[in-house]
C-alpha cells in the first residue's frame, strides 16, 4: 500500500514536471533565481535545473539523496526545490553554529510550504511548527511540566507497565500459535497507546477503538501532507495539485476535529463532576483548564489545543516505533550483539522476573544498543529550521527567512566524525575512558555529531519518554523472546534494512517475525 501511494506520488510528480516543462518551452517562461547581493559569501550550489532547482537529485529518500549531494559538493549548500530554497548543512560544525552558537535566531520552523492552501489540519496553529515565540514558551513549558519531565514520567510509569504486559502478552499467544508478528504494527499500538494513554487516558480498548482511529487519522494525514508538500514545491502549478486532493484534504481535518472535540467533551463533562483526587488529571484536563480561564497569561483556543495533540501524536509515536524496529531487525541481523545483550540483562535481572524500568541504568550495552540504532537510522533524519536574522554558518551567509534543513542522518554517518560509520557496532559508546572514545566523548557534548533529536532550545522535549519507551520494551522483547525472521523459514536468515522513500526513516518492508519464547514472565 505505502509503495502504491508512493508510485502514484511519484508519477504524479512526473506528470507535473512533465506539464511544467512543456509549459515552459511553450511560453519561454525563464525563471532565474534572485543574483545574489555581491557582498554577500552565500553557500555554494550544486548544478541545477531551470524552474525545477534541485528536485531532479530527489531520486529516493530525502535524506539519503541530500547525503549525497552533500559528500559531492560540501557541507553547507543552497539548493532549489522547485520554487522552495533551502540550505542544506550537513557536517556537526555547522549544526553546531544552529544548534548552539546561533541559537537563538535559529529556533524558528520554516512556514509551512502548505501553510497557505487552508487545507491543512488546523490551520498553523501547530507547536512544532510555531515561531519561537511566547506561543511556543507557554506551550513548551505545559508539555514539559506536564508530560515530559523526568518527575512526570516517572508518575506515568504505571501506563507504560501495563502497555507494555499488554503487548508482551499478545506476543506470548502468537508464540504459542507459532504465528508471525507484525512487530511495526505491534510496537505502533503499544506507542500509540502509550501516549493517548498519557495525554488524555483513552487506549485502544476493545469497546472504544479512540487510539486506533487517532493512529488511522494521523496516517492519513502524513500521507496527504507529502502529497500537499511535493505539490507546493511546483511553484506556479500548485493549484492543480491542491484541486487533485481536495476531497481527501477536506475530509481527514474533520474527522480529526470530530474526535478530539468528542475527547475533550468527556473531559470537560468529567472536570464538571471534580476529580476524586488531581493527580487524576491528564494533559488534556490541565489545558482545558487554561482555555477555560479567564485570567490565565496567554489564551489558547480550541483549535491551537487539538493541533497541540496532533503535534504530540505524530512527534511521538510512529518516531519511537520506527526506531525500536530498526533495534529489532539489527539485533536478528547480529545475533552476537543479541546474545551479549541478553547475558548482560541476565545477569543484572535473573531469570525470575520481568526487565523492569528501574533496571534499566545498570544496563549500559543495551543502552548502546538503542543510542547505535538511533544513530544509523534517526527516526526524524532531517530537521527543519529558519533564522529570522541575516546569519553566518560557518564562514557563508545565510539571509533572514530561509528555510533551514540539517541532515542529522548524514551528520551521524559522517567518516569524519565516526570510525566505520556505516557498521551497527553499539561497542562504540561503551567504556568512555579510553583515548579515542574519550574523544567521542566530549564531542557528543560539545559538537553535535549526535543529532538524533536535534538541539538547541527546539531540541525534542520527548527524548527522555522516547529513551525509557525504547529502553524499556527493548529489553523486554530480548528477555523473553528469540525472534526469527519470516522468509526463506531458516533460523539465522538475515533482515532486509531497504528504506521507505520519503522524508521519514521507516522501513520499505514490513518486518515479519516469529517469537519463540525463552522467558514466560507472567
Ligand atoms: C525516538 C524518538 C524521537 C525522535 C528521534 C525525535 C526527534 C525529534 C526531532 C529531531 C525534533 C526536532 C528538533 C529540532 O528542531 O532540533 C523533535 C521535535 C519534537 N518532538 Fe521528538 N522525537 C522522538 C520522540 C518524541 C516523543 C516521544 C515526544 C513526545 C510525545 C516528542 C515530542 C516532540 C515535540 C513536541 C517536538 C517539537 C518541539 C518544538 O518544536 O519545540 N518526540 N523530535
Ligand atoms: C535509555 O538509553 C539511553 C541511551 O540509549 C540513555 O541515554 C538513557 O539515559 C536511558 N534512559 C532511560 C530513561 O531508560
Amino acid at each position: 500500500m505505502a509503495t502504491l501511494t508512493n508510485d502514484i506520488q511519484y508519477y504524479f510528480l512526473c506528470f507535473l514536471l512533465w506539464i511544467a516543462s512543456t509549459l515552459l518551452l511553450l511560453h519561454h517562461i525563464f525563471k532565474k533565481p534572485a543574483k545574489p547581493t555581491a557582498a554577500l559569501r552565500l553557500p555554494p550550489s550544486p548544478p541545477a535545473l531551470p524552474l525545477i532547482g534541485h528536485i531532479h537529485h530527489l531520486t529516493s529518500s530525502a535524506h539519503e539523496c541530500f547525503k549525497k549531494l552533500s559528500s559531492k559538493y560540501g557541507p553547507l549548500l543552497y539548493i532549489r526545490l522547485g520554487s522552495y530554497p533551502l540550505i542544506l548543512v550537513s557536517s556537526a560544525s555547522m549544526a553546531a553554529d544552529i544548534f548552539k552558537t546561533h541559537d537563538l535566531h535559529f529556533s524558528h520552523k520554516p512556514k509551512s510550504v502548505t501553510e497557505n492552501d487552508r487545507l491543512m489540519l488546523f490551520g498553523s496553529s501547530s507547536f512544532s511548527n510555531a515561531p519561537y515565540g511566547d506561543y511556543w514558551r507557554f506551550m513548551k513549558k505545559l508539555c514539559v511540566s506536564e508530560l515530559l519531565s523526568p518527575r512526570q514520567i516517572e508518575r506515568s510509569h504505571h501506563i507504560r507497565r501495563e502497555e507494555r504486559f499488554r503487548f508482551l502478552q499478545k506476543i506470548l499467544e502468537k508464540a504459542r500459535k507459532n504465528e508471525a508478528v507484525d512487530i511495526g504494527g505491534e510496537i505502533t499500538a503499544l506507542t500509540n497507546n502509550i501516549i493517548c494513554r498519557m495525554v488524555m487516558s483513552t487506549r485502544c480498548s476493545g469497546e472504544d477503538n479512540e487510539a486506533e482511529r487517532c493512529r488511522e487519522l494521523m496516517k492519513e494525514s502524513f500521507d496527504l501532507a507529502i502529497k500537499l508538500t511535493l505539490v507546493a514545491f511546483l511553484g506556479p502549478f500548485k493549484k492543480l495539485g491542491a484541486w487533485v486532493f481536495r476531497k481527501q484534504a477536506l475530509d481527514v481535518p474533520r474527522r480529526f476535529d470530530e474526535l478530539l472535540e468528542k475527547l475533550m467533551k468527556e473531559h470537560e463533562e468529567r472536570a464538571k463532576k471534580g476529580y476524586s483526587e488531581p493527580e487524576d488529571k491528564d494533559l488534556m484536563d490541565i489545558l482545558l483548564q487554561v482555555y477555560h480561564d479567564e485570567y490565565s497569561e496567554l489564551k489558547i483556543t480550541r483549535d491551537q489545543m487539538k493541533c497541540f495533540f496532533l503535534d504530540l501524536f505524530v512527534a511521538g509515536t510512529s518516531t519511537s516505533a520506527d526506531a525500536m524496529q530498526w533495534v529489532v531487525a539489527e539485533l536478528i541481523n547480529h545475533p552476537n550483539v543479541a546474545k551479549k545483550l541478553r547475558e548482560e540483562i541476565e545477569s543484572v535481572v535473573g531469570r525470575n522476573r520481568l526487565v523492569e524500568e528501574a533496571d534499566i541504568p545498570s544496563l549500559p550495552y543495551l543502552q548502546a544498543v538503542v543510542k547505535e540504532t538511533l544513530r544509523l537510522y534517526p527516526p526524524a533524519p532531517i530537521i527543519p529550521r529558519a533564522c529570522i536574522e541575516n546569519c553566518k554558518i560557518g564562514d557563508f551567509d545565510v539571509s533572514k527567512g530561509i528555510p533551514i534543513a540539517v541532515n542529522a542522518y548524514s551528520i551521524m554517518r559522517d567518516p569524519g566524525e565516526w570510525e566505520n560509520p556505516d557498521d551497527f557496532y553499539p561497542e562504540r559508546f561503551l567504556a568512555p575512558h579510553t583515548e579515542q572514545n574519550g574523544q567521542t566523548e566530549t564531542k557528543l557534548g560539545q559538537t553535535f555529531n549526535f543529532v538524533a533529536f536535534g538541539g538547541g532550545r527546539r531540541m525534542c522535549p520527548g527524548s527522555n519518554l522516547a529513551y525509557s519507551i525504547m529502553n524499556n520494551t527493548i529489553a523486554a522483547m530480548v528477555q523473553c523472546f528469540d525472534w526469527k525472521v519470516n522468509g526463506d523459514g531458516s533460523y539465522g536468515a538475515k533482515v532486509d534494512m531497504q528504506v521507505a522513500s520519503g522524508a521519514t526513516i521507516s522501513r520499505a518492508h514490513p518486518l515479519l517475525c516469529t517469537p519463540i519464547v525463552h522467558l514466560n514472565p507472567f
